[in-house]
């Protein structure tokens, strides 16, 4: 957990860079079926970012006038002592989390309106629907967390960004530990991997593995041997002899921040000559891509010329004909590589998607039109301390390669007979995809890859696969 003194340093940098009341709201329980059984609770992201363990329901009004912030949690009562166990007062965490007020939640509206008066107040919106409509009814804003244009103010997002975006070293510390722990899991599921279970049993040893070391999943956990759906979350496919695991996996921490790494491996721990061809291709994008990061990069430039290295290896493969740079600026490509190359990383597994291109691209930076090219999650130029993916991939999948609109599109760029060999090799059942996905940290010096101790050099992953120890 990042020390105390690493969320009141948070708070300072923001109370210095805003210039009127913001209101930031943590997230209350959410219900599965009926209103008392409740899902896990997960604070807001940016509401964990400043504070340490949020309670449900915790809400923090940040005042620049007099440099304040107040914390508004729940009332204690018996009750809640006797359901869920007892809690520390409102004095103890005052000192504790250095705030300098702890009020009833209860009493939120009024003492934000006693306090900020005629002045503004802003808010972010949440995931919980119930906390961002009472920030909406307090500020008078249109928050809507399911629109881009109505998160928030976009000076206030535009903040909040510049401070999440530089992680610091305790944040760093959080995502290394995310790692070893993401590590844990994807070398246990390549050892227990055998002909004859079901992909559900390994993804018991991957979400085990998180929960051994009191972690989470971060996202809906992708293990399949349908690697092609991009993000597949069903797990009841039989593991075939001849098929390809795809394992999209990382832990998160009590924190908050998270890994989030891509394996592929055949089950039966041999690659065939085509999955073999398709991993090193894969594999030369990804290490191209990450040795392209470093501060100044952009990372629309780190996609291309992954694509640019995949589409080589296409043409080698006589997937592709054609020139591996018009391949790729004419977006034909996207045809094997549907998606972009990654995204931003931190306290969200996809961080501040949220917040929308505004922080993703920045100004003047508009998402591609061509097919594949606009699902690129990112375009900024690098800084250090920024922490992002890289995931390229290669994919065989029907819905684009049978598609008689994209057939005509990409005529004589892609050749469609062979691509069929591949939708109907292994039994019919079809290639399916691999991607390998590392987590990066822009250095001051280019980048160090957080995830570095997974295996993915072939042979490792061949030797690791069926091991049974990890
Ligand atoms: N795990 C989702 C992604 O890689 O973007
Ligand atoms: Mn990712
Ligand atoms: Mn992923």
């Amino acid at each position: 957990m990042p020390s105390p003194s690493h969320h009141a340093n948070r708070r300072r940098a923001f109370l210095a860079s805003i210039d009127s009341p913001v209101l930031l709201m943590a997230g209350g329980w959410t219900s599965r079926n009926y209103p008392a059984n409740w899902f896990p609770f997960r604070a807001d992201s940016t509401f964990l970012f400043f504070f340490p363990n949020p309670e449900p329901n915790a809400a923090a009004l940040f005042d620049p006038k007099d440099e304040s912030v107040t914390l508004f949690l729940d009332e204690r009562t018996p009750a809640d002592a006797l359901w869920h166990g007892p809690v520390p007062g409102f004095a103890e965490l005052r000192k504790a989390l250095r705030v300098d007020a702890v009020e009833k939640r209860a009493d939120l509206q009024k003492l934000v309106a006693k306090k900020c008066g005629k002045r503004a107040v802003r808010s972010v919106a949440i995931a919980d629907p119930r906390a961002t409509a009472e920030a909406a009814a307090i500020t008078g804003e249109r928050l809507d967390f399911h629109s881009t244009a109505s998160v928030g103010d976009p000076d206030v997002l535009l903040v909040i960004a510049r401070l999440r975006n530089r992680k610091d070293p305790d944040e760093l510390a959080e995502m290394r530990i995310a790692a070893g722990v993401t590590r844990e899991a994807h070398t246990l599921a390549m050892a227990r991997t055998r002909a004859g279970i079901h992909e559900q049993e390994l993804v018991g040893h991957v979400e085990g593995t998180f929960a051994r070391h009191g972690c989470v999943p971060a996202y809906n956990t992708i293990l399949s041997v349908r690697g092609e759906v991009l993000h597949n979350h069903s797990h009841d496919n039989l593991l075939f002899d001849t098929d390809i695991v795809l394992l999209d996996a990382g832990a998160e921490r009590a924190s908050g921040y998270c890994a989030d790494v891509t394996r592929a491996w055949p089950v039966n721990g041999h690659f065939s000559p085509e999955a073999r061809d398709v991993y090193d291709v894969v594999l030369a994008a990804e290490e191209a891509a990450i040795a392209a990061v470093k501060p100044g990069a952009r990372y629309r430039d780190v996609h291309t010329l992954a694509a640019r290295v995949l589409a080589d290896g296409l043409v080698q493969m006589k997937l592709m004909k054609g020139d591996p740079d018009e391949l790729v600026a004419s977006g034909a490509h996207a045809a094997f590589f549907p998606h972009g190359v990654g995204h931003l990383l931190g306290l969200d597994v996809h961080d501040m998607e949220a917040f929308g291109d505004l922080v993703a691209y920045g100004k003047g930076r508009k998402r591609s039109e061509q097919f594949g090219t606009a699902y690129l999650r990112l375009d900024i130029d690098l800084e250090p301390g920024m922490c992002c993916t890289i995931e390229p991939g290669i994919y065989f999948v029907p819905a684009i390669l049978r598609d008689a609109k994209f057939r005509k599109l990409w005529k004589g760029q892609v050749d469609f007979a062979r691509a069929e060999q591949f939708l109907t090799m292994n039994s019919q059942r079809g290639f399916g995809g691999i991607r390998i996905e590392d987590d990066l940290v822009c250095t001051p010096g280019g980048r160090e890859v957080l995830t570095a101790a997974v295996p993915k050099e072939r042979v490792a992953v061949e030797a690791l696969v069926g091991s049974g120890v990890a």
